[in-house]
């Protein structure tokens, strides 16, 4: 199975095909964020996260491993500090930050690393906001195109990734606090929609991790027999965490 090197493999496709986070959650967020408040974003990605940060009137420094992504991050954000780095490695300073975020980017962390770093690198009073996506909500009936994506997935030899899933939110507050570096503030549910075409699903679909290539091409093949265009329900957790 692929690792976190997928998404720089694939940075185009992903700054093509993935979509932005709902409002709502930024509109949550939002109290946190200040004018000046200092921000890091671990696992930056093509900063999803940093650029709503910046726009909000954060100082933002994103942490990202991959040397696509992080080119890439220093192209679209000339304000943002970019540390070309791990979660698990970067060069934070003691108590520099009032906030950190990790947006569907914790699953890929070592947190018995990253956790007492993070601690360190955090003031006291601040906050950890980690949050990731279910491609695909549960609670919204099958569409003909999560059928098809049903059976895609159904036959697969290879077993599901390991650990705890994107709405394992329980699980994810346990490991979160584990080592009594922090504490669970709130834990929220965001539901959202997107309209998505075949070209859209073929490059968001090429940066699932567990996706190969002939998968994606059956997904984008999916979205043409059904019309060229589907609406797809996703599901972003939020665990707020208190230093
Ligand atoms: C699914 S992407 C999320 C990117 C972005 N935060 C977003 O919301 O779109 C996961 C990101 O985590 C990065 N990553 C993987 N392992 C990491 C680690 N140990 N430390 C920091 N970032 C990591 C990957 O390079 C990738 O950019």
């Amino acid at each position: 199975m692929p690792g976190p090197g997928h998404f720089d493999a694939h940075a185009a496709a992903y700054d093509r095909g993935r979509p932005p986070y709902p409002p709502a959650l930024w509109e949550r967020l939002r109290p946190l964020v200040r004018r000046g408040t200092r921000v890091v974003d671990l696992g930056a990605g093509t900063g999803l996260a940093t650029g709503p940060l910046l726009a909000a009137g954060a100082a933002v420094t994103a942490v990202e491993p991959g040397p696509a992504l992080a080119d890439l991050l220093r192209a679209r954000f000339p304000t943002a500090t970019v540390l070309r780095a791990t979660a698990e490695t970067a060069d934070l300073p003691e108590g520099g930050f009032d906030l950190a975020v990790a947006a569907t980017a914790v699953h890929w962390f070592d947190l018995d690393a990253v956790l007492p770093r993070l601690h360190r690198a955090l003031v006291a009073g601040g906050c950890f906001a980690v949050w990731r996506t279910a491609f695909g909500d549960p609670g919204v009936p099958l569409s003909p195109f999560r059928r098809r994506v049903a059976e895609i997935t159904a036959a697969r030899s290879a077993p599901p990734r390991p650990g705890p899933g994107e709405l394992d939110t329980g699980q994810w507050a346990a490991r979160l606090t584990c080592g009594g570096w922090f504490t669970v503030r709130a834990v929220e549910e965001f539901a959202w929609s997107v309209e998505l075409g075949t070209e859209q699903v073929r490059d968001l679909f090429t940066t699932f991790s567990d996706w190969s290539a002939h998968e994606v091409a059956l997904a984008a093949d999916a979205v043409r027999d059904l019309g060229g265009s589907v609406t797809e329900h996703y599901r972003t957790p939020l665990v707020l965490l208190d230093r």
